[in-house]
């Protein structure tokens, strides 16, 4: 194995004995270049030509708060295959942020478990007050690999074969992009959305295959939500109003508190791909939450929608955490929420939805052959814990 080290980012994290910033959450701050990586059982097999890239959160500096998880810089790391061979490299992400903080020395953003006043600059997206990590997820499209951040932050480009920084896509509007945006492998395009505390709260766009920016509009909400995933079928695209979102009263005070609105619906804006707002058909179905969704497929006059329904959205903080983290931990506990695999199928003729569980185990981030994406499919790989 050839190791190549990079020069080193700036940090100035200070030992801790944060849950999130120790043991399999200790930030990495080293950059390398791996070739050759030694196989230590078996042979990696000669017909895997391709790339494994993930993303995930490194906290380059000592948190101005409270730090939460989703807080820490974003960072790729990418293991390619080819030849029965495997080289492995590692990058964080030059945001914006991330460089005015390297040029800082320090943190200048709080987090997310921070009140709006620990921020020294003004913040990014639907938020207001964060950092953009970019390091919530990754896409390739276009011959590139596209990284987000699930608080609609500047989406990022990187080449997909050596990781070199290619800096914000010319395709990301200025209201910013959340994560899980969608590729159609069968078109080449791929589908977008953000969301933000000012009308219209939220907007939807498509990108052609090359990387242009081909259509962009407003998906019209009756107030800021918390969106996070949108799914696709080979005709439609369909964005999500949970009633999961922000106390209102509080929010007016810049305070940031989910809760539960009793008595709302969970609501389905069902939208043609290249659909204008007065084109959004609106389906209600019972409340919950949805983090991720899995497929969406047309069938007759109904569209199906697979994903994680929470039963319990709004989860007690959790007993035995360590003080202070109680209900942070509790909102990233798999298990607290009890998401379960179910299917929404909405009838485009009468304008009715049916739904029901497809299975009752704890079940989330559901992974499917991407060439059936958006059109019937037989199976998914979801994790649990
Ligand atoms: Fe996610």
């Amino acid at each position: 194995m050839k190791l190549e080290r990079l020069p080193p980012v700036r940090t100035s994290l200070q030992p801790t004995n944060h849950p999130y910033l120790t043991g399999a959450w200790t930030p990495l701050h080293e950059e390398v270049n791996a070739e050759d990586l030694q196989v230590l059982e078996g042979a990696i097999p000669t017909d895997i030509d391709g790339v494994y890239v993930r993303n995930t959160e490194n906290q380059a500096h000592q948190p101005l708060g409270r730090y939460h998880p989703f807080d820490g810089d974003g960072m790729l790391h990418m293991i390619s295959f080819k030849d029965g061979k495997a080289d492995y490299r590692n990058r964080f992400i030059r945001t914006r942020c991330f460089e005015a903080e390297q040029e800082a020395g320090q943190s200048l953003w709080g987090g997310l478990a921070d009140g709006p006043g620990v921020s020294v600059r003004p913040g990014f997206g639907a938020h207001g007050s964060l950092k953009d990590s970019s390091s919530t997820d990754v896409v390739a499209h276009g011959g590139k690999i596209v990284s987000t951040f699930y608080q609609c932050g500047e989406a990022y480009w990187l080449d997909p074969e050596t990781l070199e920084q290619g800096g914000v896509a010319s395709w990301a509007p200025l209201d910013g992009v959340s994560a899980h945006t969608k590729v159609d492998e069968a078109t080449g395009e791929l589908l977008f959305f953000n969301y933000s505390k000012q009308a219209p709260y939220m907007h939807y766009g498509v990108v052609d295959k090359d990387g242009k920016r081909v259509h962009y509009t407003p998906v019209p909400l009756l107030g800021p939500r918390l969106p996070h995933d949108m799914a696709f079928s080979a005709n439609y695209s369909i964005l999500n109003d949970f009633p999961v979102f922000w106390d209102q009263d509080l929010l007016a005070q810049n305070i940031h508190v989910v809760r539960m609105h009793e008595g709302l619906p969970s609501r389905f804006a069902v939208i043609p791909r290249y659909g204008s707002e007065a084109d959004i058909r609106w389906f209600e179905a019972a409340p919950t939450y949805v983090l991720h969704w899995l497929n969406a497929y047309e069938d007759g006059d109904e569209l199906v929608m697979d994903g994680y329904f929470q039963e319990d959205p709004c989860p007690a903080p959790l007993a035995d955490a360590p003080r202070g983290l109680a209900h942070m931990m509790a909102y990233l506990d798999e298990h607290s929420f009890k998401p379960k695999l179910h299917r929404w199928r909405f009838n485009l003729k009468t304008g009715e939805t049916r739904e029901h569980h497809l299975d009752d185990r704890i079940l989330e981030f559901g992974m499917f052959n991407q060439r059936y994406a958006g059109k019937p499919y037989r199976y998914a790989y979801s994790t649990t814990t």
